[in-house]
Formats: structure tokens, C-alpha cells, sequence
């Protein structure tokens, strides 16, 4: 796993954006596992000005998002489906009926299945792009005693609900249950980029980057077992850390 730490917040995206950019032009049918959060936002933002300037074309690209919330219907401005659309889909020439994000209304059980052949369809991922929660967790896989490696349904944690909170009119409107791909998936991916920022990550990327060991309780250290992962943080989450750079 390799460590990349960059002036600010803004670098950050760039450079990731700048990376997403470049394994599309190198390989117009590339396969992308796509993130949501307050992260990205910006990441995609990036990426839209690259398309912009450079035409980049994604009319070849597929997509398959990590998680989605149960109980949204994708028309709800805080599912992540409706998410994708509004950040980056909308914005680029990439071809809905190719771009995959978990339905989080219908027949769990069908919707897992879908699920996990669309991850595995054509192919593993050539990238994924990750956030990490509070406690570590990387799509919606929270920290506990055991982690799933397929996409499955899982109850959210409070410091989950707690986070996503700012979205929602009140916490208690925030769905208690999401649907994820699971952790041997994510890492199926060829290559993956995890980014953080700010304060609230400080414990989660503490247990990541600045020891070597591997724990359920912070789900993203399984990337540690991973050859090809790269965790993108500013300076001054790592002067927070005390990650030497
Ligand atoms: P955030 O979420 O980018 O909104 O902090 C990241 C995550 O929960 O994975």
C-alpha cells in the first residue's frame, strides 16, 4: 500500500481526478468502481473539468458504485444513485444503461444477486475509488467481528448515521440499512485509490497508514493485503497522524 500525501484537500482531487482520467484515455472500456460522499464531490468535479478541456470519452466506460442506501428510490435526491447522476454522470457522455449503482428498493435478496455479478461481470474493476468512514468503514462495510467479502445488506453504525446525518432533514431520517459491495470485492479491483480528509478521519486513517496490522474493527486496513492501493491524504491530515512525509 502506498501512501501519497499532497499540499491540500484540493491537490487531493486533482491528482485523483488526473488518475481516473488517465485510465480512460488509456483504456476507452475501462471498468470504474465509483464512490459517494462529501469526498468526492470534488473529485468529480475534477474529473468533469478534465472531460471538458480534454474530451475525454466515456461513452465505452462501465460503472459499478460501491453501496446504496435501503429504502431510497434512485429519484430521491439523497439516494446515491440520484448522487451519480447529479455529480458526475450528467455531466459526461457515459451511457447510463452503463453505469451500475444497487437499487435500494425491491427484493433484497434479487438486488444482492444483481449485485454481485455486476462486480464481477466483464471482468474485475480496472479501478476503484473509495472514501473511509469514521471507524474505518470502506463502501459500507462497518467495523465489527467479521467482514463480508460479497455485497450484502448491512445495518449502519451510529457514527455512520451520525456522519451522513448533515444530508438528511434529522438523524432519525437517516436509513438504518444499506446495501455494499463486500470487501473481497472491492479488492478484486485492479487498482484502488482511497481519499481522506479533515479531522474525523484522523482515527481511521491512524489504524490504515501507521501500523501494519490488519483489522475487522477498522475495515479499510484490509487494503494493507492489497498490491496495487493508494491512500491520497492532504498534509494536514498526516501532520494529525504524525505520518512522517
Ligand atoms: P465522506 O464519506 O466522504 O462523506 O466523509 C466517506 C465514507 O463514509 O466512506
Amino acid at each position: 500500500m502506498k501512501v501519497i500525501v499532497t499540499e491540500n484537500f484540493n491537490e487531493s482531487c486533482k491528482l485523483v481526478a488526473e488518475r481516473i482520467a488517465t485510465i480512460v484515455k488509456e483504456k476507452p472500456t475501462a471498468k470504474l468502481g465509483l464512490a459517494t460522499g462529501g469526498t468526492c464531490e470534488d473529485i468529480y468535479k475534477n474529473l468533469i473539468d478534465i472531460y471538458k478541456k480534454e474530451n475525454l470519452d466515456f461513452s465505452k466506460v462501465h460503472t459499478v458504485n460501491l453501496d446504496e442506501y435501503i429504502g431510497l428510490d434512485p429519484e430521491n435526491e439523497l439516494s446515491y444513485r440520484y448522487y451519480m447522476n447529479n455529480h458526475l454522470f450528467n455531466h459526461i457522455n457515459i451511457d447510463k444503461a452503463n453505469t451500475y449503482v444497487a437499487g435500494g428498493i425491491g427484493d433484497v435478496d434479487k438486488i444482492v444477486e444483481e449485485f454481485r455479478s455486476k462486480v464481477s461481470e466483464n471482468g474485475a474493476p480496472d479501478f476503484q475509488l473509495l472514501g473511509i468512514g469514521v471507524s474505518g468503514h470502506i463502501g459500507f462495510n462497518e467495523a465489527g467481528d467479521k467482514l463480508h467479502s460479497l455485497a450484502h445488506l448491512e445495518d449502519l453504525q451510529k457514527s455512520t448515521i451520525k456522519a451522513n446525518s448533515r444530508y438528511f432533514e434529522d438523524e432519525s431520517m437517516v436509513p438504518r440499512k444499506a446495501i455494499t459491495m463486500g470487501v473481497g470485492e472491492i479488492c478484486s479491483a485492479k487498482e484502488i485509490y482511497l481519499v481522506a480528509t479533515g479531522e474525523s478521519k484522523k482515527n481511521a486513517i491512524e489504524g490504515l497508514i501507521m501500523n501494519p496490522y490488519v483489522t475487522t474493527q477498522n475495515p479499510s486496513t484490509i487494503l494493507k493485503l492489497h498490491t496495487n492501493a493508494v491512500v491520497v491524504i492532504d498534509k494536514a491530515l498526516a501532520d494529525l497522524v504524525g505520518y512522517k512525509y
